[in-house]
């Protein structure tokens, strides 16, 4: 019997220690505590320069939240041995270049949520082995790349949740040596079409967000074995009743605010007493009709 360890959310809390000092390294001084977490004590620093975060033994998790930078260099970061988790936020960096994360094969947690991100190179997180998380949400962009997470192999969930992304190609992820299972995450997007073999390859999903888009149909998830989908808040009308075994593959699967139409609910009502699934189909919690 295998089990499936599946992690949905991971949330990231800031502790108030008592215990914080000060400590300076190249011309920046950080606030760290005895955990190792250590945050910024200098500001306004435009653009992080190469090596400027660098050979800090003792550095656990990084927090470079709402800094207002506007660039990091290729080698920003370098020589930290211990550095699980990085979290910078409620920047301004556009681009996301390669080289400035590539020496932290031993991070296993990267969030930059919010730093109005357009562009990522495709090699940006190579050589990332332990990378399990990563989140990308709110950010500006406009297509995956299927070279991304080519070489991050330990890779697990991924979020690409209020970006603006407008359909996810075949193979998107087909690069990936990651076993999973995976959680993704596109919510918030503008996509109108997820290719018929978008995820082929990926084996298990726990959880696959696509809620708040703008989808018609949902003929993507053969050949895949998913526990949980959301197509919630999308444009699919109907589903014609030959395809509700290709469609609801998930255990549980939620297609609430849609315009499905009366008929195709009863159907899909129908359908799921017969077969053991979870399907959540109303438009909204309180417009129960039957
Ligand atoms: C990623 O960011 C989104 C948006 O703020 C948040 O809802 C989600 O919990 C985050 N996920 C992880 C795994 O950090
Ligand atoms: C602060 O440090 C002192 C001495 O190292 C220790 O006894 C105390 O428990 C620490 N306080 C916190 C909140 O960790
Ligand atoms: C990763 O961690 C190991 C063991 O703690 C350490 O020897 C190694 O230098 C670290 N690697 C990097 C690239 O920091
Ligand atoms: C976000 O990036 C765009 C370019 O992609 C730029 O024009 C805009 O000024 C940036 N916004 C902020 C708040 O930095
Ligand atoms: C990743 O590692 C390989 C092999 O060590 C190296 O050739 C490549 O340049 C590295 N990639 C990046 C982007 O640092
Ligand atoms: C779906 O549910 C069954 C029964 O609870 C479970 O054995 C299986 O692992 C689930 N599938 C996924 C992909 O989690
Ligand atoms: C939903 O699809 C219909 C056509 O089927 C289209 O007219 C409408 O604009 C779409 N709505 C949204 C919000 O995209
Ligand atoms: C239906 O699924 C539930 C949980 O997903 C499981 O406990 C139950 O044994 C299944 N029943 C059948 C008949 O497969």
């Amino acid at each position: 019997m295998h089990t499936i360890l599946c992690f949905l959310s991971v949330s990231c809390i800031l502790t108030v220690s008592a215990n914080k000092t000060t400590f300076e390294k190249n011309g920046i001084t950080f606030e760290k505590d005895e955990h190792g977490d250590y945050s910024l004590s200098t500001h306004e620093i435009p653009v992080l320069q190469s090596g400027s975060i660098s050979d800090v033994e003792d550095m656990k998790t990084l927090y470079l939240l709402d800094e207002d930078f506007t660039d990091m260099e290729p080698g920003t970061f370098q020589n930290l041995p211990n550095l699980k988790k990085l979290i910078i936020t409620l920047n301004s960096i556009p681009n996301i270049k390669t080289g400035i994360f590539n020496s932290l094969s031993n991070l296993t947690f990267l969030n930059l949520k919010a730093n109005n991100i357009s562009h990522i190179d495709s090699n940006a997180f190579d050589n990332m082995t332990s990378l399990e998380n990563i989140n990308l949400s709110k950010n500006k962009l406009t297509s995956v790349d299927n070279h991304w997470f080519e070489s991050t192999p330990s890779i697990k969930l991924i979020h690409i949740g209020n970006n603006q992304l407008k359909k996810i190609p075949a193979n998107v992820f087909g690069n990936l040596k990651s076993p999973g299972p995976f959680t993704l995450v596109f919510n918030g997007n503008k996509i109108r079409k997820v290719f018929k073999d978008a995820f082929q390859g990926l084996g298990t999903i726990c959880m696959l967000s696509l809620e708040s888009n703008k989808l018609k149909k949902v003929n993507f998830l053969e050949g895949l074995e998913v526990n949980v989908l959301s197509v919630k808040g999308n444009n699919i009308t109907c589903i014609d009743k030959e395809h509700f075994d290709t469609m609801f593959v998930a255990n549980s699967t939620d297609i609430s605010e849609n315009p499905l139409g009366s008929d195709c609910r009863r159907e899909i009502q129908a359908w799921v007493k017969e077969h053991n699934k979870t399907v959540e189909y109303e438009l909204s919690l309180f417009s129960l009709t039957f």
